[in-house]
C-alpha cells in the first residue's frame, strides 16, 4: 500500500511559525514520526511540501497510477483552492485532510474547507498527532 503525503504552504516553517498555534515540532520531525508509523503499519509513504498550488495539484494528479490514498494538510489552500479540491475529486482516491490547529475554533474564514467534501474525513486540532491519526485512519479505511 502506498500513501502520498502532502504539506501545503508555510508548513516548511513549522517549529518557528506561530508555535502557540502549530506546536514546536519541525516539518522534518513530523515527517520522521510519519515514517516510523508507516513502518509500523507496513505501508509505503512519499512526502512532499510545497508553497505552490500548482505543485500540489500536479502531485495529486500524479497519484493516479502510483498511490492508493492521499493524506494532505492543504494549509491555507484549504480555504481557497478549488483547484486542489478538483484534483482530489478527479483522481478519486481516498483522501484524509489534516490540520495541526482546530480550524473550527479559529477565525471565521478558516471554518470553511473547500477540500473536506472530497475527503473521507478531516482531523483537526491535535497538533502533529493529527497527521498520525490521519495516516492510521486512511490505512484502516484502505485495508
Ligand atoms: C493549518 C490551518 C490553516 O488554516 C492554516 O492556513 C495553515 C495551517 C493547520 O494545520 O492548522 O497554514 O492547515
Amino acid at each position: 500500500m502506498k500513501i502520498l503525503i502532502l504539506h501545503g504552504p508555510n508548513l516548511n516553517l513549522l517549529g518557528k511559525r506561530e508555535p502557540d498555534k502549530y506546536g514546536t515540532k519541525t516539518l522534518p520531525e513530523i515527517n520522521a514520526l510519519l515514517a516510523g508509523l508507516a513502518q509500523e503499519l507496513k505501508v509505503e509513504i512519499e512526502i512532499h511540501q510545497s508553497n505552490s498550488e500548482s505543485f500540489i495539484v500536479e502531485k495529486i494528479q500524479g497519484s493516479l497510477d502510483k498511490f492508493d490514498g492521499i493524506l494532505i494538510n492543504p494549509a491555507a489552500y484549504t480555504h481557497t483552492s478549488v483547484a486542489v479540491r478538483d484534483a482530489i475529486a478527479a483522481v478519486n482516491k481516498p483522501c484524509v485532510e489534516v490540520h495541526l490547529s482546530n480550524i473550527h475554533a479559529r477565525e471565521e474564514f478558516r471554518h470553511t474547507s473547500l477540500i473536506a467534501p472530497v475527503c473521507i474525513g478531516q482531523i483537526s486540532g491535535f497538533g502533529y498527532n493529527s497527521y498520525l491519526l490521519g495516516l492510521r485512519a486512511l490505512v484502516e479505511h484502505l485495508k
